[in-house]
């Protein structure tokens, strides 16, 4: 069979998955060329080198063994290894939350705010495996970087990344929030980011299955009624360490934007905005700190 036609009997029983999110509408089919370029053994590339090639039937055997996985929910990044963001190639193993698009975003954001500034320090608490991190490490080479998280597992593939793709200035710690910092990073912080686990706890169940079944649940959710306890903590924790006129940014979905900009304002934040960038399912709100 042609490849180009071997994507598409991919995409059809992808799109029959009750255990993914069909979204956005071209999904499916982008999946299955990954996975066919990865069961082609043609490495880490989005889709295969030529769509009109026959393809071997030991390939596409291995590549229906692959989409039903993928239909069976395990995230397209686990089954291959790697992700792309901002450009950077990721090595990903399970045991991490994956990078979400919608960070590409909160990255443009705070990189904005810190290159012109000369020798600036980005946190990026609860980083995860640190796509953000890494990036604004990468973007702004003079910055000092840091990501903190609870999880290790995630902390682990964030430092493998840095020492494969050169990146020197990104530094991982273990930790709660702001607790493994460097103590005199105190009210030095030029910028400082949070995208939060901030599914309600009684709502992870309605979570797709690909997210609740593949993720670990401390990524998702912060056992919160509301879902907003680890952002609550942050805008508090994060006046101690912020630098006047640093900036706090927290990543949220579209219908929680509202709340976390109220959270800042009533924190003593000024300029609170809620910036909106691509894919439009999340928000980026910011606030600087300028105590006076
Ligand atoms: C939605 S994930 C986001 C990960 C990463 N920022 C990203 O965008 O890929 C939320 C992260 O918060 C971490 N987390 C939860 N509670 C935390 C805490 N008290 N301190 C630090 N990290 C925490 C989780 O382990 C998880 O990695």
């Amino acid at each position: 069979m042609q490849a180009r036609e071997l994507i598409k009997e991919g995409e059809r029983r992808l799109k029959r998955s009750p255990a993914i999110d069909h979204w956005p509408a071209d999904r499916e089919w982008r999946d299955a060329a990954v996975l066919l370029a990865h069961a082609l053994g043609e490495g880490d590339r989005d889709e295969p080198d030529d769509l009109e090639a026959e393809v071997p039937g030991r390939a596409a055997g291995r590549f229906r063994r692959l989409v039903r996985r993928r239909a069976g929910g395990e995230p397209i990044a686990h089954i291959v290894g790697w992700t792309e963001f901002r450009g950077l190639h990721l090595r990903i193993r399970p045991g991490a939350f994956v990078p979400r698009q919608s960070s590409e975003w909160t990255v443009e954001q705070v990189v904005r705010r810190l290159r012109p500034r000369r020798r600036p320090v980005h946190v990026d608490v609860a980083t995860g495996m640190g796509p953000i991190a890494l990036a604004v490490a990468a973007e702004v080479p003079a910055a000092e970087v840091h990501g903190t998280d609870l999880l290790a597992a995630g902390l682990r593939q964030g430092a493998n990344n840095a020492r494969r793709l050169g990146i020197r200035n990104a530094t991982f710690h273990v930790g709660d929030l702001f607790d493994a910092l460097p103590p005199h990073l105190r009210a030095a912080v030029d910028a400082v980011t949070l995208h939060p686990p901030y599914v309600p706890r009684l709502e992870v169940g309605d979570l797709p299955l690909e997210v609740r079944g593949f993720e670990p649940e401390p990524t998702l959710t912060d056992y919160s009624e509301h879902g907003m306890g680890l952002v609550e903590r942050t805008v508090e924790e994060a006046r101690a360490w912020l630098a006047s006129g640093g900036w706090l940014l927290v990543e949220v979905s579209s219908d929680r934007s509202r709340r976390v900009r109220g959270l800042l304002q009533r924190a003593g934040y000024e300029d609170v905005r809620s910036t909106r960038g691509w894919p439009d399912i999340t928000r980026t709100v910011v606030g600087r700190w300028a105590p006076r």
